[in-house]
């Protein structure tokens, strides 16, 4: 492809971006495809010559597209939403273009500079202390790995390091609803899963601290080192949030490393309301949260902070000849995360913070938060329903419980089983679950980009119409 032809073909992207987005609608939300399909409609090997762009671009509409999965669909309520927002596609579409590898700041100064920039601006607006850093990571995963590398090395005198983990006797601590990310981190960072400890929870699903005071007592005297408890700003489950406050003391007690995992809900820290759940947070060691997942940028953008960026970077840091820098002062972000390439994630950062503004973003995270007010209210009064767990910002969890009918709860599970999946099957709402108190129960975290009164009622009235026609054929 020469440049006139890329010119040319970049334009028609132009176009179908815009119909594919003012026609997001018309694709089934879930992928219809049946496993194996989309790989054996697949040329079985690269072809020998070149192809136009022409064809493998009606291939990607023709094989590609009907098994993609639809989140920017305002009726997408599985998982948590990734949603990305005009300013942040642009961005992307120039980072692309430009093509910079940002490890340094020698392989791109302004990437390094506006990545400091938007973290010490997003750190600011969300109230976190301000003598904290943050860095760009692809994942809140990536970020924990790191937590915890960096809690083991100040441990061990930075001696695993080299010497690797002899006579482990580390513990890392963590509540029952914790994301599955921090036990994996913990069997990577070679502590042995076994050594991570679940917290009992509260009736709101928050960390147990007096079982998490008796646990690490427990560990003290029996041998063993405590090392890191994580403590989580918004469960996946259920978006439940332990008492960072509370936590932040207790850690400091102790002297132990302390990380909050804030992925989905750390962006509603943007609303001052908020701000009291972390006013002891200078007492923490590390946070992070995912403006990929609620601050309308696209996937992958997960912010790292910490409040003393050297023991980071003297956990991480290495400096083979080939990668030395122009000038020792300057800030390598190769240092900062386990990858040496990077992406250069600040630019859409910087285009939606800017595009926004401080008014517009609050302005959409408390949309979000109304809307599922609004939601839940609804479902509160349907006798057919049953909220399963008080609405945290905007997650609702509720069950289909038919009010006429006498279900055991092995018999609900199944009934919300069945109407989930007929939900997914009309293309029109995709959305997902997770058991609280062993039950099932159907979570609706409101966060779409373009999530407004219609689509929710649009979505209930789904709801409501599925789940009668189930009843009636009971
Ligand atoms: C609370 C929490 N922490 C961590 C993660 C992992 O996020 P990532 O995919 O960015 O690693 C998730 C994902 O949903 C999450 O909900």
């Amino acid at each position: 492809m020469n440049i006139n032809q890329f010119k040319k073909e970049a334009h028609n992207l132009v176009d179908w971006m815009f119909e594919y987005h003012n026609n997001i609608k018309k694709y089934p939300i879930k992928s219809k495809v049946k496993p194996g399909e989309i790989y054996d409609s697949l040329q079985s090997s690269i072809p020998e010559d070149g192809e136009s762009f022409e064809k493998i671009f009606q291939d990607f509409e023709n094989k590609i597209m009907p098994g993609i999965t639809h989140w920017q669909n305002p009726n997408f309520y599985a998982f948590f939403p990734a949603n990305n927002s005009f300013p942040s596609i642009l961005a992307e579409m120039l980072i692309s273009t430009i093509g910079a590898q940002c490890m340094m700041w020698d392989t791109s100064p302004a990437a390094t500079e506006l990545e400091e920039k938007v973290t010490d601006w997003l750190r600011d607006f969300m109230g976190l202390p301000s003598r904290w850093k943050g860095v760009i990571n692809d994942t809140a995963s990536i970020g924990t790995i790191c937590s915890l590398l960096t809690a083991r090395e100040l441990k061990n005198d930075f001696k695993s390091n080299s010497d690797g983990i002899n006579n482990n006797r580390y513990r890392v601590y963590g509540s029952k609803e914790a994301h599955s990310s921090i036990e994996k981190a913990v069997k990577i960072i070679g502590i042995g899963s076994k050594n991570y400890i679940k917290i009992n929870t509260n009736s709101d699903l928050s960390i147990d601290i007096n079982d998490l005071e008796k646990k690490i007592n427990e560990d003290i005297n029996n041998g063993y080192v405590p090392i890191a408890i994580i403590s989580t700003f918004g469960t996946t489950g259920t978006v439940s949030f332990d008492d960072i406050n509370k936590t932040c003391l207790l850690a400091n007690k102790y002297k132990i490393w302390h990380h909050i995992d804030a992925a989905y809900a750390g962006s509603v820290l943007i609303v001052d309301e908020y701000k009291k759940y972390i006013k002891n947070l200078d007492l923490a060691d590390s946070f992070l949260f995912n403006p990929h997942k609620w601050l309308l940028t696209n996937f992958d953008c997960s912010l790292y902070y910490v409040k003393d960026h050297n023991l980071l970077t003297k956990t991480l840091e290495i400096h083979p000849e080939y990668l030395k820098s122009s000038n020792k002062k300057i800030k390598n972000y190769k240092d900062w995360s386990l990858q040496l390439g990077r992406r250069f994630r600040a630019l859409k950062l910087w285009f939606v913070l800017r595009t926004y503004g401080k008014k517009g973003l609050k302005k959409y995270i408390l949309n979000h938060i109304n809307l599922a007010k609004y939601l839940n209210k609804k479902i509160k009064s349907d006798k057919n329903f049953e909220i399963t767990c008080n609405q945290n910002i905007n997650m609702i969890n509720f069950r289909f419980r038919p009010y006429n009918a006498n279900f055991k709860n092995l018999d609900l599970d199944t009934l919300n089983f069945d109407l989930i999946s007929k939900l997914n099957n009309t293309g029109e709402i995709y959305i997902s679950h997770t058991k609280i108190e062993d039950k099932v129960s159907i979570r609706m975290p409101i966060g779409s980009t373009f999530a407004d009164k219609k689509t929710v009622d649009e979505s209930w009235d789904l709801i409501k119409k599925t789940s009668n026609n189930i009843i009636q054929k009971n």
